[in-house]
């Protein structure tokens, strides 16, 4: 019997199979082993796109509303948020549900048969300490995937999977902290896996947190992009004051860009532009909002950040909004930026070998995945504080996947 899972993620998501020890991820995406949580719906067609044809018709400037990042509304109050498609309003829920429903049916295209039993992922926390909001996120993705058609669905914490995944090439019997980070959290877990029996992991704790790649684009922009737009503007006749930083906030995060493109923002912006000591920088965040490109400065942001794995700077380049407008961030700035956020990581990498009541020179094995893990400074922090383990890169795109589905063969799904 072939099991599946679903890895569900905040920036990518793939479907595995799995016979138990073999595992494949299915190409969803013009031949690509993980597929972008991506939507967008063309107002000149009336289609709705998903994966890379989303970002190319939203970059090609197609008319069109385009959403990123919709996992980390669950949980939260974004998810019932209303999103305004020609004349009809839909909730959050309902663009992860259209998302979904094209990934399983890519999926069921893919093995020519309908998908009945799936593991779905979900990080330790979907939202930091509230259990309640957290069950409540479970619950309405196991909804939403019960909406598309799968009868039964069960959950599989994200890094438990990418150990799973890991157990398969095991041979002796070893202690493993996996370290996933991805888009939206950072998840860790202790496991054991006996050398009889490597397939099987005996967990030992897990913890998580809502750090992630998109943690590190909204601190580089907010810090180096958004002054460019009136971020930190301070009001002629009360200095003290700034403008709102709100907006700036929504601007500089994934999933929340699409509270901004509304009519009362733009009302916002007027009043305050001539108040402020450069209104230009207003009125230049009016006319983003108005072509509707914040997603393409956040992007261009997410460029750079992915340039510096091998580069010691590197350019903020938004000369589609201007000629020449453009911001240089050298390594100290961006080591700046993003040391806190690495630091929070490491922590809970502690974190959960302290709550699995060991020592670090006792993990043998640090298992890291997730896209996030490429970046350079972050790593050499992983290797620096566990030398005494080795460091095993999984494959970032598809480790989770994998494991999701050998979970789904071991418990006979
Ligand atoms: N080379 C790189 N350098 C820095 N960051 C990178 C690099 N490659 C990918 N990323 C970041 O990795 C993140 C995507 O990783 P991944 O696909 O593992 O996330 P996810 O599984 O969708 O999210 P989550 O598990 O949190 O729901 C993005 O924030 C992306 O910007
Ligand atoms: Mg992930």
């Amino acid at each position: 019997m072939k099991s599946l899972g679903l890895d569900f993620g905040t920036a990518n998501s793939s479907v595995a199979v799995s016979d138990g020890l073999q595992s494949r991820v299915l190409e969803l995406d013009q031949g690509n082993s993980s597929i972008p949580s991506t939507f967008f719906f063309d107002f000149d067609d009336d289609k709705t796109y998903i994966g890379e044809q989303a970002y190319d018709r939203y970059y090609l400037g197609d008319k069109g509303r385009f959403l990123r990042s919709f996992k980390s509304a669950l949980g939260t109050s974004t998810l019932d948020h209303e999103v305004q498609i020609k004349r009809n309003r839909y909730a959050v829920k309902d663009i992860i549900e259209q998302y979904l429903a094209i990934v399983v049916s890519r999926a069921e295209q893919s093995l020519q048969r309908p998908i009945e039993n799936l593991v779905v992922g979900r990080p330790v926390h979907f939202v930091d300490h509230d259990p309640e909001a957290d069950r409540r996120a479970q619950e309405s993705l196991r909804q939403i995937v019960h909406n598309i058609g799968v009868k039964n669905v069960e959950f599989q914490l994200e890094p438990i999977a990418a150990a799973l995944n890991y157990g398969v090439s095991v041979k002796a019997e070893e202690l493993v902290l996996v370290i996933d980070i991805g888009a939206g959290t950072s998840d860790f877990s202790v496991v054991r896996f006996a050398a009889t029996n490597a397939v099987n992991a005996d967990v030992i704790s897990n913890c998580g947190v809502h750090v992630g790649g998109n943690d590190i684009d909204k601190a580089i922009a907010l810090n180096q992009a958004m002054p460019l737009f009136g971020y930190k503007q301070r009001f002629k006749r009360r200095e003290q004051l700034e403008v709102p930083n709100h907006y700036y906030q929504n601007a500089s995060s994934w999933h929340k860009i699409d509270l901004l493109y509304d009519r009362k923002v733009l009302n916002a912006m007027d009043e305050i532009s001539p108040q402020v000591f450069n209104p230009e920088l207003i009125d230049r965040f009016s006319s983003l909002l108005k072509s509707r490109q914040v997603h393409n400065v956040l992007s261009e942001v997410e460029r750079m950040k992915k340039a510096f794995s091998g580069h010691s700077s590197s350019t903020i380049d938004l000369d589609f909004i201007e000629p020449k407008l453009r911001v240089d961030v050298c390594e100290q700035t961006f080591h700046q930026l993003i040391d806190c956020m690495c630091d929070e990581i490491i922590a809970n990498a502690y974190q959960a070998i302290t709550l699995a009541g060991l020592s670090k020179t006792q993990i043998d094995t640090v298992y890291v995945t997730g896209g996030s893990m490429g970046i350079k400074h972050l790593h050499n922090k992983v290797v620096e504080n566990f030398d005494t383990a080795q460091i095993i890169e999984g494959d970032r795109a598809t480790s989770v996947a994998r494991g999701l589905a050998i979970h789904g063969h071991q418990i006979g799904f």
